[in-house]
Parts: structure tokens; sequence; C-alpha cells
């Protein structure tokens, strides 16, 4: 029997700390519903003490997912640790993960704290954590630059106090694998009751290495692997989930350990984290990227036709790429287009968002004969964010574009029960569009990010548009799918300037 690799997820902590990256509730508990049917052991939730909104996306990813333990992050400190033991209590499996940092520079420079005070800490924080839960996790933050000797002593004390995972932060991502694995081994090695815990790691990617890094602690005994779908996080990012998995999957020959996943969930997971964040994955990404197993070159290809071994070491269909199959078109009724819904595992929580979410259904399949489950995603994460908090609702819109004309953009948007119109010229038809919106709301938001994504092929796709707004230290994102890019555009840009609005959003989780 070959040990199991645990696999802790933190899209929704990590990969939330990147500017714009931010989630609200119900976009946390759509991912973390994901995650659970891909069978993440653990999905790290978020940082209840960082504020009112994560708690409470904390407490509702711990109410809806009953498979996979939830985790809330803590600082060392009796606050963080007592929020964080609340946002969980309604989990059915809850973990405390709490950390401090042990390298010397974040000891003096940011703690202000000598070794001796931080250790008397990281030992006080477990035993609060204890109070609530036995499953507790300690992180020395830093732990890639800080002195072994130290990491020893501050281990052990947590070990005998109760943490039963100790996780080894590479925070800044400064390790090269060959010393990270030398580090893990070491630890393992030198701390006397090493045996009572299971050491995880948690590589960023800041040169490239945070796969590398993180499966050379496995080969020397590291059981657990903190990463991200898609490899979001902090700066540049954490250890990307899907690698980590096949890797250890594709190489049983090499590893030690397997993974409980379902791979075959990872493609529809990438694409709703990519989604809601609105950050596109790059083509040729390993495992996600649409590039991924795709042969361009007349060797390859004639090779994979003969033997789809001579250039394939996975199977495209191993990590969902089959599951972009056409399920619905303009004569599917109401009911099959729950029952996709419920097989895609998307709750929409009442018959009204079901009809709303239907009729767009309808709508879209006059426009567009054949309807995939992307499709389908993209229908009702525009229902979501309509649905968020609604201060403006797009009522028309008009555009004129034509060779040698200014374009020009009239919009009605309903705002209180009423309408305004705005009319602008533009550059092109969605800056037009954009101006007119401004024209009624004023916002004074500085557009930070305009993207546009085919979300399945061919001239008749939906177009799926993020536009990241910025305004009074606060980075929102809005996402619009349709299939005119111009209506696409303004429904994302009315979405960001709506949630802008709402006030819900944080500037950044971990402060
Ligand atoms: O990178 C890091 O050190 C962290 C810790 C909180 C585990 O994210
Ligand atoms: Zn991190």
């Amino acid at each position: 029997m070959k040990d199991k690799l645990i696999i802790f997820d933190t899209t929704l902590r990590d990969g939330e700390q990147s500017p714009g990256a931010s989630m609200t509730r119900e976009e946390k508990v759509r991912i973390a519903r994901q995650l659970e049917r891909m069978k993440v052991d653990i999905i790290e939730a978020g940082f209840p003490a960082a504020s009112p909104g994560d708690f409470e996306s904390v407490s509702s990813v711990a109410a809806a997912v009953k498979d996979s333990t939830v985790c809330g992050l803590a600082r060392a400190i009796e606050n963080d640790i007592r929020r964080a033991g609340d946002a969980l209590k309604s989990a059915n499996s809850g973990r405390i993960h709490t950390f401090i940092a042990t390298s010397p520079i974040h000891m003096e420079k940011k703690l202000r704290m000598s070794p001796d005070q931080v250790l008397e800490q990281a030992v006080k924080a477990v035993r609060w954590a204890r109070e609530y839960t036995d499953d507790i996790e300690f992180s020395p933050e830093d732990a890639g630059r800080s002195d072994i000797d130290f990491l020893c002593r501050i281990l052990e004390a947590v070990i005998d106090a109760g943490a039963k995972t100790l996780n080894i932060p590479d925070t800044v991502g400064y390790s090269m694998p060959e010393q990270y694995g030398a580090l893990i081994r070491n630890l393992r090695e030198r701390i006397p009751n090493s045996d009572r815990a299971i050491f995880s790691v948690h590589c960023h990617n800041d040169l490239g290495l945070a796969v590398a890094n993180s499966l050379s602690a496995v080969m020397n005994g590291a059981r657990q692997v903190e990463c991200t779908i898609n490899g979001r996080g902090e700066r540049a990012g954490n250890a990307a989930l899907e690698e980590i998995v096949m890797a250890v999957r594709t190489r049983q020959d090499y590893f030690p350990c397997d993974t409980g996943i379902d791979a075959t969930q990872i493609v529809q997971a990438s694409r709703l984290v990519s989604g809601i964040t609105g950050f596109a994955v790059q083509p040729n990404k390993a495992i996600v990227g649409i590039n991924a197993f795709a042969h361009e070159s007349g060797i390859h290809q004639d090779g994979v036709l003969k033997s789809r071994e001579t250039y394939e070491i996975m199977r495209a269909e191993d990590v969902g790429w089959s599951a972009n199959k056409l399920v619905l078109g303009k004569h599917s009724g109401r009911n099959a287009f729950r029952t996709r819904l419920s097989e895609l595992g998307i709750e929409l929580g009442s018959e009204e968002a079901l009809n709303a979410a239907f009729a767009r259904f309808k709508d879209l399949a006059d426009k567009k004969h054949e309807i995939f489950d992307e499709d389908i995603q993209a229908i009702v994460s525009d229902e979501a964010v309509g649905a968020a908090s609604e201060h403006y609702r797009l009522v028309y819109l008009k555009v004129c574009s034509e060779t040698g004309e200014t374009p020009l953009a009239a919009v009605n948007l309903l705002e209180g029960g009423a309408e305004r119109e705005g009319i602008s010229e533009g550059s092109g038809p969605v800056d037009a569009a954009f101006r007119a919106i401004e024209k009624i709301a004023q916002s004074g938001a500085e557009l930070q990010l305009y993207s546009v994504n085919n979300i399945t092929s061919g001239t008749d796709a939906q177009g799926e548009v993020t536009v990241r707004l910025h305004k009074d230290g606060r980075i929102v994102n809005g996402q619009g799918a349709d299939t005119d890019i111009v209506v696409a555009s303004v429904k994302a840009y009315i979405g960001a300037l709506n949630r802008i609005l709402s006030g819900t959003e944080k500037v950044n989780p971990q402060l």
C-alpha cells in the first residue's frame, strides 16, 4: 500500500491574496463545492479574523461542505484563533491553521520579538486552538529562510502542545528543490517527536519552483502539499494543484505515494476559478491550458495518430477535458436544464434564480444552437453576479460602429426603479459603451483590466469578459458573458460597478 498524499487546497485563502482576486461569499461556496467534488482533503476557506466578510465566507463554506475538512487561518494571536474556531463551528470536520514567522528578518523587523517569545507564542496559539479542535496545523512562516536549529526547537514544542500537521512554508519562494527537500528530511530526522505529526509543504512560485520544491519535499517525506487551482496566490502564486496531482499520478513509478483526487474534475475547477477571479489561464499552462494536449507539429500529430503514447504522457479526458460536451439545445426544457445543473453540482438556491437562469439559457439557445457545459457555467455566473447586489441593471444598449466613423453608444440603466440614459462616443464600441455608463454612474473608478475569453469555440461562441475597476484602494472584478462581446463587456462593467457600490469587497484579506 502506498502512502496517502494529502491535498490541502488554499485557493480560497492564499489564492485570494492577489489584487483583484477577492471573491464573494457565494463565489467561495461555489468553488468549495467543486473542490469537494474533486475530493480535495482539506479546503482552506479563508482567514476569519481578517474581516467580517471573511468570517462569513469561512462559516458558509464550513456549513456547505460535508466531505472535505474545512480550515481557517489564524495568526498566533488569541483573537484570531477564537474567530477561526467560531467560524468553523458548523464544519463536519474543521481545522485551525495557525502561523507565526520564524526567520531572523521576520522576527526582528516585522514581529519585533525574540526567538524565545515567538516559540512561547506559538505554543500558546496551539493550546488556544485545542479548545476548538484536535486538528491543528502550525506553520513557521518564512521557514525557507529560518535557522534550522530554531525550527527544530519550535516544531518540537508545538507537537508537544498538540499540533498534528507541521507546514513548512517557503513563503518568499527562495528555496531550491534539493535544498528544500533536504530541509524536510533534516527536520523529520532531527525533531525527536516528528513521528507524531504530518509534514506539509507550502511553496511560492517567485522563482518558478513552487511545484518542483513541493515534489522534492514529497520525495523527502512530506505527506501534505498545499496548493491552489491554476497556481493562483500571493505574488507569483503557489504550487498548482493540477500539476502536483498529475505529476504524482503520472509518475507512480517514482513517487511512494498518491492522492485521492478525482482528476476528472480538474478542468472544471480551473475554469470555475479563472471565470470567478478573472485571471485567465495561459494557453500553454500544464494540464489546464487550452493547448496542454494540442499537437501542432506534423511529426507529433502523425505519431499520436499511430499510437497516442508516442507524444502523450497523460490522457486529456483523465483531467476532465472531455467534459466539454454538447449538452442541451434550443428544444431542451426546464427539467433537462435543472438536471444538467445538478450534474454540474450547481445549486441555484431558489426557483426564481432557476427561472432567471433558464430564461437566459433559452435566449442563448436562440442565438447559438450548441450549448456546452461551459456556457451553462457562464449563464449561472452571470445570474449570480447580477443577483449579488444590483444597484444598476442593464435595460438596453445600442451601439453604432462603422468604418471611418466615430463609434457611438447609448446605454439605458435601471437605478432605484428609474431608467437613466447615457450617450457617448468612444475610440471603439466598448470604449463608447463604458463612457456612456460613466455618464450615468460617474463613479470615477479606474479601469485596470479588460479581458475577453471565448467560452467555447466558433464565431457564435459566448465571449466572457472580465472588467477590473479600482476605486479608493479597492479593486473589484465584474464578469459578463454573451454572444455579443459589447453586451458582455457592458454587463461586466456594470457588475464591477455594483460590487464597488455594495462595499462588500476587501482590499486584501490578510490586512
Ligand atoms: O506563504 C506563507 O507563509 C503562508 C502561511 C500563512 C502559511 O501563506
Ligand atoms: Zn502562502
